[in-house]
């Protein structure tokens, strides 16, 4: 049975950047299935590797989630690296935003990341390893990106747990937190307006195969919470802090 990598998120951005640093990696897997939907994007990876396997599949659908567990039941495969790396965010106040936008976030960045898990963890053996992606959103809560900062609080939450959970089989667990990355995330969050951070978040945005790179390495190491960057980790130790009434208060005025 092939060694196998499963990667959501691959057709782009962070995804994108640990197919890149994987297959740069001496443990890279036989075989690395990339999941997204632009399948196009998919298919010029693999012309870059017989390793990928492209696997398109919509997450936000049970259809989407069956496409791969229906692939690892036929086909059968021994996973040794997940990462749930698909994810999305629309800024906005809730009142402004659709119930789609809201109901779609939730779903990809929560239902989706925890259910493939479950899927996934059968085709898993020792030693395995599982990446979720979070955030610094996850820290504190956002007006203005209310359901986005409160789903990656949950893949934080979801990890941590999932870690002990899965420590007896011998399956580590990291949750990798960025700040802000250069990738197309920004551009589908303001609806097209910016595809740039602007502010104090242009300064200390990093570069996606940095950060795929350092994450590989981190959960290589057994890591179970990864916080990327100086600026970032700073912002991660404030929030244990700092009461969040208070933080609200003097960072947002309604
Ligand atoms: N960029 C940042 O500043 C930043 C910071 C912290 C954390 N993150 C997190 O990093 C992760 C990757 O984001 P990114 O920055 O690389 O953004 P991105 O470039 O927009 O990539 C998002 C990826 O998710 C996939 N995706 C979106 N909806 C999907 C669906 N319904 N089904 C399957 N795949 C879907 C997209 O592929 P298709 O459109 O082809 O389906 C794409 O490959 C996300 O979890 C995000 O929350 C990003």
């Amino acid at each position: 049975m092939a060694t196998t990598a499963i990667i959501t998120g691959a057709s782009s951005g962070i995804g994108k950047a640990y197919v890149d640093a994987l297959l740069k990696s001496p443990d890279c897997p036989e075989k690395v299935w990339v999941v997204a939907r632009r399948i196009d994007r998919l298919e010029a990876l693999a012309a870059g590797s017989e390793k990928i396997v492209p696997v398109q599949a919509d997450l936000l659908s049970d259809e989407g989630i069956k496409v791969i567990k229906d692939k690892l039941s036929e086909g059968g495969a021994d996973v040794t690296l997940l990462i749930n790396c698909a994810g999305m965010g629309k800024k906005g106040n809730i009142a402004d935003r659709t119930a789609s936008d809201i109901r779609d976030t939730v779903t990809l960045n929560c239902t989706a990341l925890s259910v493939l898990t479950r899927e996934v963890i059968p085709y898993m053996n020792r030693g395995a390893r599982i990446i979720n992606v979070g955030s610094s959103a996850a820290y504190l809560p956002q007006p203005g990106f209310t359901v986005y900062a409160a789903s990656k609080s949950y893949v934080v939450s979801f990890s941590r747990a999932l870690a002990i959970e899965l420590k007896k089989l011998g399956i580590t667990v990291t949750v990798v937190c960025p700040g802000p990355v250069e990738t197309e995330f920004n551009k589908l969050a303001t609806d097209g307006k910016s595809d740039k951070f602007t502010g104090f978040r242009k300064f200390v945005a990093a570069d996606a195969d940095k950060l795929a790179a350092s994450s590989l390495k981190a959960a290589r190491r057994g890591r179970r919470m990864y916080v990327y960057g100086p600026p970032n980790k700073a912002l991660h130790v404030g929030a244990k802090f700092i009461p969040v009434g208070l933080f609200l208060e003097l960072f947002y005025r309604g």
